[in-house]
């Protein structure tokens, strides 16, 4: 961590909260597959000065004086984000992932335009037109879906609803899928109703640029990604248009631009847009190719060891960094939740997860989701992960026998119990040390 000696000096209010997360991150394993831990150089270029300017508008084409040198950090970061992925136009200023993707829907497409995105109860994000997101208020949304038997998409149900509902905009990508993206069987689909196809990368784009993942570049005509998942990078985003979405629409990087500003922000943050310069040139190295090597063989070695104590994962493992385990064989429907919670309580944090054909809801979900980027960040290896995997088993068999009440209605007073007794449960108490050792062996970011 960065010292924060003036902010404890001004607010240790702030400072302490500092404090304890960082103490979080320092001792707990994090298993979140869409967190990771920045390099102390992002962390510095997103504390910069650069927080100070305003700079609405593009890089010589500012509404505000005194951008000279920010004009410069912001065409870098443009420039290395196009030799990485091999793109023809780069939009570096979304404020995340989930302004991002609206202003590709504010480029390709008019308020009530039919769209089409994986569900977000099958590993869509919520932006994919998700119906409380505003890409289900805004634009007609229609779902595919994946198989419920191996987790794959459902080719022949997504062919046969695009062929019906003709979409201006098709999205391939996903928040919680275990395959490599099937990028070029989306583009045939796509090319059959002349539809836009945007690949969102936000999970994978460091493996992507790493040559670890197949690239989106040769099918999609839209690229988004975040910069703070694989990437390493700060908390943003980046829009990117390829050779042959230029070929489609030649002005997609116009309207991309206009989406972006005034469309939907106003100025850019460019300390964030210095960080992602940063994360980029980090990105080019070899460490960094190495790192997203060891990511994938983590997360193959963890899901092998998962199933080898009887875990059921979808997709029986993993083709990328992530790993979705259902958990309907211990705790029947909703079991995610209990093993969230317990988990965190010992030290591992992951995220409930919906799994295929889902038999609970997005918020009691089935499953739970785990991912190797961040420990991968603090050096672990395979040995890591077989203890790791351990550790799981152990404590998520040691409230196997917590379900979900049948009456909704008891579900608070029981979840509240569950949170309570599982501070007193021996295993946990004994493995929650070890957790933390083994976590404290390691700094937040070794090449
Ligand atoms: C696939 C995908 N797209 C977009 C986003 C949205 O990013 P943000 O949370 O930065 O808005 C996420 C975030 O989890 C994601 O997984």
């Amino acid at each position: 961590m960065l010292p924060i000696l003036h902010i404890e000096k001004i607010d240790k209010e702030i400072a302490q909260w500092i404090k304890r997360e960082a103490e979080r991150q320092l001792e707990g394993l994090e298993m979140i597959p869409s967190e990771n831990y920045v390099s102390p150089a992002v962390l510095e270029a997103t504390g910069s000065i650069l927080t100070n300017k305003y700079s609405e508008g593009y890089p010589g084409k500012r509404y505000y004086g005194g951008n000279q040198y920010v004009d410069e950090v912001e065409k870098i970061a443009i420039s290395r984000a196009k030799k990485l992925f091999g793109v023809e136009y780069v939009n570096v200023q979304p404020y995340s992932g989930s302004p991002a993707n609206l202003a590709v829907y504010m480029a390709t497409c008019q308020p009530g335009d039919t769209i089409m995105g994986l569900d977000l109860t099958h590993g869509g994000h919520l932006t994919h037109g998700w119906n409380v997101s505003a890409t289900g208020i805004f634009y007609k949304s229609i779902p595919y879906h994946v198989k419920k038997d191996d987790g794959r998409i459902d080719f022949i149900e997504l062919e046969n609803l695009v062929l019906q509902y003709k979409p201006k905009l098709i999205w391939v990508g996903a928040t919680a899928y275990v395959y490599e993206f099937p990028f070029e069987q989306l583009a045939e689909i796509a090319q059959k109703v002349d539809a836009y196809l945007a690949a969102d990368i936000a999970h994978i784009a460091g493996l992507v640029i790493a040559g670890v993942h197949k690239s989106p570049v040769p099918y999609a005509d839209i690229i988004t990604t975040t910069t703070h998942k694989t990437l390493r990078g700060p908390r943003g985003a980046m829009i990117m248009v390829t050779k042959k979405g230029l070929e489609k629409d030649n002005f997609l990087p116009e309207k991309i631009n206009k989406a972006v500003f005034p469309g939907l922000q106003g100025g850019p943050h460019e300390n964030v847009i210095s960080a992602i310069a940063v994360c980029l040139k980090e990105a080019e190295s070899p460490e960094f190719t190495n790192y997203a090597r060891q990511v994938i063989r983590n997360a193959k070695r963890l899901a092998e060891e998962l199933k080898s104590k009887g875990f059921k994962l979808v997709g029986n493992g993993t083709e990328n960094h992530m790993i979705l385990v259902d958990l309907t064989p211990i705790f029947g429907a909703g079991g995610g939740y209990f093993a969230q919670y317990v988990l965190e309580e010992a030290g591992i944090t992951v995220n409930k997860n919906t799994i295929p054909g889902e038999p609970s809801s997005p918020f009691y979900p089935s499953g739970i989701r785990l991912g190797t980027p961040a420990v991968t960040t603090r050096g672990m290896k395979e040995k890591e992960m077989i203890k790791i995997a351990d550790w799981i088993a152990k404590v998520i068999k040691s409230v196997k026998n917590y379900h979900l009440p049948e009456n909704r209605e008891e579900y608070k007073i029981y979840l509240e119990n569950f949170k309570k007794e599982i501070k007193d449960i021996e295993a946990i108490k004994k493995i929650k040390p070890q957790i933390k050792k083994l976590a404290l062996r390691f700094p937040l970011f070794a090449w």
